[in-house]
């Protein structure tokens, strides 16, 4: 029997006299079963309530304001979804904490008038854990995540966060797991698993299409049904079928002309109809211009509360308003409110116990940093420049080795007990050169800026690079092994990056260290390696410079020891691209869209036309035969691994259609002379059929353990039909087209010289029927045949 997913009600069902048979554990009862006992649990309980208490439950209680009959305030945190207390009732509901996400538990360190910490791991940020390709390891993290969550009294994670990284400009790329709708599904389904395990509830968000942060609170997405269905909306729908979150979270943009939060199509016949979500959807902060209308959609809880900052309307009022005038009617309101109550029951808060406020960050800072290692992607590595042996003297350059970044600022900053920097963790491995890390140091306490963020969330620090002189350098390649060069940059929630120097291109003075440091040292005939700690993609265009580069974008906590790790070869690197390097940015799909319109000449943008439709990433690249500096699935490792005996096991969706799947496998060998994990992957291309598909198309992947020399392991790879289907949007299908299907079993997106395994189909076969005209693009507009939006 499956057990996934499986958790028990807490007792406050039993306390509230019910007699329910609860206590359930093991696999004796199924996430359907629970479920169905809270709900009846909760309607039983909601049946009792006032209408006053039923609206407090819709609406928080607003921003840093505490929750109504709240046992636990955690401080620091994003909210709380409001409780009951009512003896005659006998009601006793406590208020439920929701805290961010997504790389660990966003609360407050120190707490006014108490000498404890509450520090929390800072994980790796989810698109370097995306970048492990590691399921297994992704639920272990989130394990720790549910654990800490559990001991500060946190009851809902606001993570993880799964759009769709559609432009590299996006300034929340770092929190989102890809370019690819599959493997965002796949680490989003390992997440939700480990955290919902610990009895904690996950928050999948943003639903859907916050793929920007210009103008994100009334920006309209003009988007085809087609991509979204195919791009933007087919992680959640995955994961909400397979590991069914507990909660969702609406975005703040519009899609279609609808905020997405007020959009019924969306969040009652799509998610709940088709998909058949069974948890609370709870709003973005601060998100939308109309509360009935939230309501009325099936948005069930209006997160923090207060006032609307569109309409500055206050939220509450507004709804009482609704009851009053009939705009709102009190069994939609009683639905709402039983979804949102049969979650509180399952959670932490409900079981009212003394909390350990103890976590413990000494084995999660170990989990932090192995996710860390198998993260990071070896993008060049030229001569085997890398591994660098242990202890060997190596001089470090670059204000990141002082300045290094463990996450990104906003909503998803952790306050961890520590940071380790990629000097710190250097000096444990290495023997640096001690004249210009003294010189780096005292440059950076001396220039460096401090900043704090929006709302104080987040203090982070910026330092220019100091200029060295000609004579450092060449000193510096005579008195060591090798160099490294450290670059990092910064991103965070409310803004985009954009195409300047310090952002997206690299600024003169690292250009010029860059330059000086790869003179210096290959005159002398020593290796130059770069480590890039940044939030996602960058200008690429130094790499013929150096002779190796290691992506080991924002590590959390332990960065500096994971990437000392990574750099000696403890640790072999497997971490594989989830995101294209393209060439130029003006190579991207979406450069020229991005970052939206102003249509209305008002000087802000207020419209993004997704006009790229399907081809999103390396969907275009391949399609285009784009070149790219660094393919999605792309990375290197200190050995080298062969596949062998690819081939296609079975295919049942000729026999048994929607249901069935196409399985296949390979044996990968490592051939060469050090241990190591290789991921493999599995792009399809279609027959073109009356619907345009792009080149190829990720459907499946799996990573190996770790495999000593000469070591074999037969992978398998199931791709259910459902992955294998289009989106037509005439039809409201999702259809597998017939012809000759082409398998590539590969190490990356690049697949030249692999050899295609052959399936076919035999005739259409519907996946699944969809609403009619649901997300329909906005009068005025049509889609071409890629999805694309086309203005009539
Ligand atoms: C962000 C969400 C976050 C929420 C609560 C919003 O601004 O978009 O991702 O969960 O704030 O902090």
């Amino acid at each position: 029997m499956e057990c996934r997913n499986n958790y028990r009600l807490n007792s406050v069902a039993l306390a509230v006299g019910l007699g329910l048979v609860m206590g359930l554990s093991g696999c004796s009862s199924t996430p359907a079963e629970t479920d169905q006992a809270a709900r009846e649990a909760a309607q039983k309980m909601v049946s009792n309530m006032t209408m006053d208490e039923k609206l407090n439950i819709l609406v928080g209680p607003g921003y840093h304001a505490d929750g109504i009959n709240a046992k636990n305030k955690v401080q620091g945190t994003a909210g709380y979804i409001n409780g009951v207390n009512n003896p005659a009732e006998e009601i006793d509901l406590p208020a439920v904490v929701l805290a961010d996400g997504p790389a660990g538990i966003r609360i407050d360190a120190n707490r006014k008038d108490d000498s404890s910490t509450y520090h929390a791991t800072a994980f790796p940020v989810g698109v370097l854990l995306a970048s492990t390709w590691d399921t297994k390891l992704a639920e272990k993290v989130a394990e720790s995540v549910g654990q800490e969550a559990k001991a500060y009294g946190v009851d809902f994670w606001l993570a993880p966060g799964m759009n769709i990284q559609r432009n590299p400009l996006n300034g929340r790329n770092f929190e989102y797991y890809s370019e690819d709708p599959l493997v965002t599904a796949k680490i989003a389904e390992a997440i939700t698993d480990g955290v919902q395990k610990e009895g904690v509830g996950v928050t999948i968000k943003h639903l859907v299409a916050n793929n920007s942060e210009t103008n994100r609170f009334n920006v309209d997405n003009i988007i085809s049904p087609r991509a979204l269905r195919e791009i933007y909306l087919r992680g959640f729908e995955d994961t909400v079928q397979t590991a069914q979150p507990w909660a969702i979270m609406s975005s703040y943009n519009k899609v279609n002309g609808e905020f997405t939060s007020q959009r019924r199509d969306l969040l009652t016949d799509v998610l709940r109809n088709e998909w058949g979500f069974r948890g609370l959807v709870m709003s973005d902060w601060f998100a939308g211009d109309n509360s009935v209308d939230m309501i009325n959609a099936g948005n069930d809880a209006i997160q923090p509360g207060g006032v609307n900052l569109i309409t500055k309307e206050n939220h509450r009022a507004a709804l009482e308003k609704g009851v009053k005038d009939g705009s709102l009617n009190e069994s939609d309101i009683n639905l709402s409110v039983e979804r949102i109550v049969t979650q509180m029951l399952k959670v932490p808060a409900a079981e009212q116990q003394p909390l350990t406020n103890q976590p413990n960050l000494d084995k999660h800072a170990i989990i932090s940093r192995m996710a860390a290692e198998e993260g990071m992607i070896l993008l060049k590595n030229q001569d085997n420049a890398l591994p660098l042996q242990t202890k060997q003297s190596v001089a470090m350059f670059g204000i990141a080795q002082q300045l290094t970044q463990k996450g990104g600022t906003g909503s998803g900053d952790v306050h961890p007990d520590h940071l380790i920097t990629i000097t710190q963790g250097m000096s444990a491995e290495f023997n640096l050169d001690q004249d210009l890390m003294k010189e780096y140091q005292s440059w950076y306490l001396k220039k460096r800026v401090k900043h704090t963020g929006k709302f104080g969330i987040s203090t982070t620090y910026s330092c220019n690079e100091p200029r060295l002189t000609s004579a450092q350098f060449t000193q510096a390649a005579k008195d060591n092994q090798s160099a490294v060069v450290t670059i990092s940059r910064m991103a965070g929630e409310g803004t985009d990056r954009q195409i300047r120097r310090a952002d997206y291109l690299l600024t003169h003075d690292e250009t010029r260290l860059i330059k000086n440091v790869s003179q210096a040292f290959h005159a002398v005939g020593k290796k130059v390696i770069v480590v890039l700690n940044i939030p996602g993609v960058i200008d690429t265009s130094w790499s013929k410079h150096v002779d190796g580069i290691v992506l080991a974008y924002m590590p959390g906590e332990e960065a500096g020891y994971a990437v000392a790790n990574v750099l000696s070869g403890k640790t072999n690197p497997s971490g594989k691209l989830t995101q294209t390097f393209p060439l130029n940015y003006s190579d991207v799909p979406s450069a020229q869209s991005f970052f939206g319109q102003d249509t209305d000449g008002d000087k802000q943008v207020d419209t993004n036309y997704y006009n790229e439709g399907i081809m999103v990433g390396y969907r275009y690249y391949t399609t285009a035969n784009k070149p790219v500096a660094y393919p999605f699935g792309y990375g290197l490792s200190y050995t080298q691994f062969h596949y062998d005996n690819a081939h296609v096991k079975g295919n049942t969706v000729n026999n048994v259609g929607a249901s069935g799947s196409v399985s296949l496998s390979a044996t990968i060998e490592n051939t060469g002379e050090s241990t190591g994990k290789e991921v493999a992957e599995v792009y399809i291309k279609a027959p073109q059929g009356k619907l345009v598909k792009p080149a190829i198309e990720l459907k499946a992947f799996a990573k190996t353990e770790a495999l000593e020399p000469g070591q074999k392991e037969t992978l398998s790879f199931t791709i259910p039909a459902k992955w294998l289907a289009s989106f037509d949007d005439k039809a409201n299908q999702w259809v597998i087209e017939p012809g000759q299907y082409q398998a590539y079993i590969a190490p990356s997106s690049d697949i030249t010289g692999i050899k295609p395994l052959n399936f076919s189909v035999k005739k259409t076969v519907i996946v699944a029927n969809t609403t009619p005209n649901a997300l329909a693009l906005p009068k005025g507009y049509k889609e071409d045949n890629a999805g694309g939006v086309v203005i009539k």
